[in-house]
């Protein structure tokens, strides 16, 4: 039940440079970005579980489901298992890769970044006034190469089996496959190009000197689960919407409702008729609750969030509790953990005094070379669609330079 629990929270949930002399102030103002639009086969091997949980192929189901992992058993998640179920086979996932337009040794610098449930990679690229709210030109104006990337059934990304497939041990596996491709320059040969791009544009040999991994709710989980195995593959990582709260948990699946995705809108989510164990956030009320904080939003970036929210899969709030809070050896990077004041999912609606905000040391990351938890104030969970969402980003971009990235 913990496990659910949690997961509800994330599901509800769901997320620097050289030092001195370099770059990030020497980046023109009027810096632009060149991006380009993949469909990356990307390979998995991953064990995934069984679970024993009720199938979803209504909305009357998806609140059936919501008591079943809640209220009406004391089963947790580890009681719902009845074996492993490996996965040996690629996914198609759909990413974009942006690059400035001015070259400098902070280019070679690649963030990879992960959005939480509910949302396609446009969580980090707001649409609405991008000055204020888009994350990736926010990156791209410091000097950044940034990859983002609809996580596995969500965007224009394969939509496998929501029971069995589309669990935690698989994305982690996903984001690890992206990581290691970049790395070695393999990105576009893995690819199918989706934009148009002239055959000797350098953007096709790009290959980053380092990487930094960047998260929001689930997509943190899904970044702390990578840093923990694959530590070694990562320079860095900001982990957003996401914080070691002694509330972390206390928010589960039945405060706020879902729907079967297709039964929520045919048109919409087409793409969805038949896909079992699919779900949505029902109304804009729950994004609100579970998203915003009163007064620290524009009304329309409610209205916007309700219009690109994706679906979530039931296997993914099964699955959370196959993370577990190991210490990630490998990593030796910097590691920056950020949420919102007013954090619903994380602190139960408000962080102040949930965590530890005195050590520079966790843990988690033994090795990090520094850990620093930060509440961006005035903010609920859903910290890109937030007012004053790019004062944090300089928060953010600021710690990565701080730490020579
Ligand atoms: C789930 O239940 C099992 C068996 O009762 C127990 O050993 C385990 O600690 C529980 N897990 C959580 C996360 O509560
Ligand atoms: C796949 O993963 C399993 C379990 O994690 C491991 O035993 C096996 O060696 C892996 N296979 C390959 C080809 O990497
Ligand atoms: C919860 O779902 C499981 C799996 O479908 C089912 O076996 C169990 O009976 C359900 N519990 C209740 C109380 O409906
Ligand atoms: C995993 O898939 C690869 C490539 O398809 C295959 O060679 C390998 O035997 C598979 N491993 C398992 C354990 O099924
Ligand atoms: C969806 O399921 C219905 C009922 O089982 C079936 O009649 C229909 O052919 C299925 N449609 C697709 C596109 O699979
Ligand atoms: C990380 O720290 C542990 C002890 O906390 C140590 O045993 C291990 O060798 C360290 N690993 C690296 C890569 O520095
Ligand atoms: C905006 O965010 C910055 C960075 O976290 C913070 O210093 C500032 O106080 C915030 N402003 C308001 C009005 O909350």
């Amino acid at each position: 039940m913990a496990n659910i629990i949690r997961l509800a929270a994330l599901g509800a949930l769901a997320l620097a440079q050289f030092a001195a002399a370099t770059p990030v102030d020497s980046v023109a103002p009027t810096v632009t970005k060149q991006c380009v639009q993949l469909q990356v086969t990307v390979p998995v091997n991953a064990t995934n579980l069984h679970y024993e949980i009720p199938r979803v192929d209504s909305s009357i189901d998806a609140i059936d489901w919501t008591l079943n992992v809640t209220v009406y058993n004391t089963k947790n998640s580890s009681e719902r298992v009845t074996g492993p179920y490996p996965v040996n086979r690629s996914f198609y996932v759909n990413a974009q890769l942006c690059v400035p337009s001015v070259k400098s040794p902070k280019s070679q610098i690649l963030q990879i970044a992960t959005q939480g449930l509910g949302y396609d990679k446009r969580y980090f690229d707001v649409e609405i006034n991008p000055g204020e709210y888009s994350y990736l030109n926010a990156a791209i104006k410091k000097g950044y190469s940034v990859l983002t990337y609809d996580r596995l059934g969500t965007g224009k990304s394969e939509k496998p089996d929501a029971y069995d497939v589309v669990q935690i041990p698989t994305e982690t596996e996903i984001l690890a496959g992206l990581t290691k491709l970049a790395r070695s320059g393999k990105l576009f040969s893995a690819s199918k190009l989706l934009s148009a791009v002239t055959s000797n544009d350098p953007i096709l040999t790009y290959k980053p000197t380092k990487v930094v991994h960047v998260g929001h709710s689930l997509g943190s989980f899904i970044t702390f689960s990578f840093l923990v195995s694959y530590g070694k593959l990562s320079d860095g990582a900001l982990l957003t919407g996401f914080l070691l709260s002694s509330k972390l948990g206390s928010i589960d699946v039945s405060r706020f409702n879902h729907d079967f995705a297709y039964q929520h809108d045919p048109v919409r989510f087409a793409e969805y008729k038949n896909k079992s164990g699919y779900i949505v956030l029902k109304t804009e009320s729950d994004i609100q609750k579970l998203f915003f904080h009163k007064d620290s939003f524009e009304q329309q970036l409610l209205t916007y969030n309700n219009q690109i929210k994706q679906p979530e899969t039931v296997g993914e709030y099964a699955s959370e509790g196959t993370v577990g809070f190991l210490p990630a050896y490998d990593f030796t990077g910097p590691i920056q953990l950020m949420a919102g004041e007013y954090d619903y999912i994380n602190c139960g609606g408000y962080c102040p005094g949930t965590y530890d905000s005195v050590n520079r040391r966790n843990p988690l990351w033994p090795n990090a070379s520094d850990y620093f938890p930060y509440l961006q104030p005035n903010t609920g969970h859903g910290l890109t669609l937030s007012k004053n969402a790019s004062a944090g980003y300089e928060v953010m971009l600021g710690y990565l330079n701080t730490h020579g990235l």
